[in-house]
């Protein structure tokens, strides 16, 4: 069964009957003529054939506001200067698109040359409240006004109001701050190592190893890496945290199996993956794994830091099945932009926690807890993660119209605003082609997969013509597999 199909087949927002989600079954074609939109209507908001500086030649968008330092002009030589220095003296982690983006707006980024981007990367599923929102601007300039640091050492009144408000609306009874994601893992490892010792005294042996699955990613720290399945990542790294077995995604008899061993710290799984390509769980599989733990004393660790807080439609992507973990880990989209992490657990697991156990100098300082909580206001707002189902299933049903004629579409899948176009070749020309037409998109998977994981607050507009433009776009595959 596809994955979308599996994820209605199981899931309690298909079981609740929503109307929404009754209409999302795939594939089902709606035209864009059904929002009002023509092509020359997208035309007249990318015009294309603009004179452009980079190779792969962008078309210039409709005006941005002047960029501060340019006063407005056509700047080639500052993108050139940027990424020339950047290749001098920065390590080669990134292999960066070849644009310098210099200011944001809602949905819309703008480079150093005064070009428009529509943004479907989101930062990486990080700006769910899109660009500059006037609130969070002021949360954060009030705060940093006010006291930006001062460590872990003394209580402030952000950190406290945030966790407790993470707490109050969560499966969980208590909250440690961290900087990123993958140091939210890294916390959710040393929780549940120390809480399998606590729950183990005298002669027995705690279990310390982990599970993880296939497609995930948990980060790039050693532990987080450990659990973290694509093999180019770890090998260089290695020998990594030992103990942890990577199942197949979705296997349940498999996982039922190595849990009982009894040797499993925690079972680490993504409701939703994104990196790994946009699959989903099935409530079946999350129920196996959470009777399965419970049986054999193991933690469920959901790890969130993507699909979590509103980007599946639901302000935790797990409430879509019912199943509720020990451990959840956040980040990603918690401060709006801000670095933060957070892992979220019961009382049975922090009750293992002492004091010196973990911490960090920097992590849930005011400033990250201030613009996280102007964050919250936004997602828990009424009607907000309504509006993130609709537009997801108008995203998807509009792809899936315009898309699904392509030879090299195998599946357009996806919840909420997590969406993910699979191809039968690389994604990485029509990835450029539609960067030089104005349109931000990530890759996930195998390289095959378009990922969409735009600012929650996107418009239908601004829908309807990111999936023009990868329509359009698509011609660039043919190209680019010269098949
Ligand atoms: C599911 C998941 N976990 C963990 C991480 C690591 O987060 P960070 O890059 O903030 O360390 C990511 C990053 O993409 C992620 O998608």
């Amino acid at each position: 069964m596809a994955p979308l199909q599996a994820f209605l087949a199981n899931s309690a927002w298909f079981a609740a009957g929503s109307a929404v989600a009754a209409s999302s079954a795939f594939p089902r074609f709606v035209g864009l003529e059904n929002w009002g939109v023509s092509a020359s209507a997208v035309d007249r908001a990318h015009p294309s054939g603009v004179s452009a500086c980079l190779a792969s030649e962008p078309k210039k968008a409709a005006p941005p506001p002047p960029p501060a330092n340019l006063g407005g002009r056509l700047h080639c030589e500052e993108s050139k200067r940027v990424i020339r220095t950047e290749a001098e003296v920065f390590v080669r982690t990134y292999a960066r698109t070849p644009v310098v983006i210099q200011s944001g707006r809602g949905c819309k980024l703008y480079d150093v040359e005064g070009r428009e981007y529509l943004d479907m990367a989101g930062g990486i599923a990080v700006n769910s409240i899109g660009h500059g929102d006037p609130d969070w601007v002021k949360a954060v300039v009030e705060q940093a006004g006010t006291l930006t640091h001062v460590s872990n050492i003394y209580y402030t009144l952000p950190q406290v109001e945030l966790g407790k408000r993470l707490v109050d609306c969560s499966f969980a009874d208590r909250v440690f701050f961290t900087n990123s994601g993958t140091e939210a893992n890294e916390a959710a490892i040393k929780f549940s190592r120390k809480f399998q010792r606590s729950s183990h005294s005298g002669d027995e042996e705690a279990p310390t190893e982990f599970i993880a699955f296939s497609n995930c990613f948990h980060g790039r720290t050693m532990g987080a890496l450990a659990l973290t399945s694509k093999e180019q990542y770890r090998t260089p790294f290695e020998p990594l945290m030992p103990g942890v077995t990577f199942l197949e995604y979705g296997d349940i008899e498999a996982s039922k199996n190595a849990i009982k061993s009894g040797k499993v710290a925690a079972v680490f799984v993504e409701p939703i993956q994104g990196e790994g390509g946009i699959y989903s769980v099935t409530k079946e599989f999350l129920l196996a794994l959470r009777s399965a733990c419970d049986e054999a004393g193991a933690l469920l660790v959901f790890d969130e830091v993507q699909c979590g807080l509103g980007r599946s439609g639901f302000l935790w992507a797990h409430e879509a099945f019912g199943v509720y973990p020990d451990i959840m880990t956040l980040a990603k989209p918690l401060a709006g932009g801000l670095p933060i992490g957070a892992v979220l657990a019961t009382e049975r697991v922090a009750a293992s926690i002492g004091f010196g156990d973990h911490g960090s100098t920097f992590a849930g300082g005011p400033l990250v807890c201030h613009a996280a909580l102007a964050v919250l206001d936004k997602i828990q707002s009424p009607g907000f993660l309504e509006g993130v189902l609709k537009k997801g299933v108008h995203l998807r049903e509009l792809l899936s119209k315009k898309l699904g004629g392509s030879r090299h579409v195998k599946e357009v899948r996806g919840f909420g605003l997590i969406a993910g176009i699979e191809l039968d070749v690389p994604a990485a020309p029509l990835v450029e082609e539609c960067l030089s037409s104005g349109l931000l998109v990530l890759t996930a998977g195998k390289g095959n997969i378009v990922r969409l994981v735009p600012p929650l607050i996107i418009s239908k507009e601004e829908i309807e013509l990111a999936v023009e433009i990868i329509s359009r776009c698509l011609p660039a595959l043919d190209r680019g597999s010269s098949s």
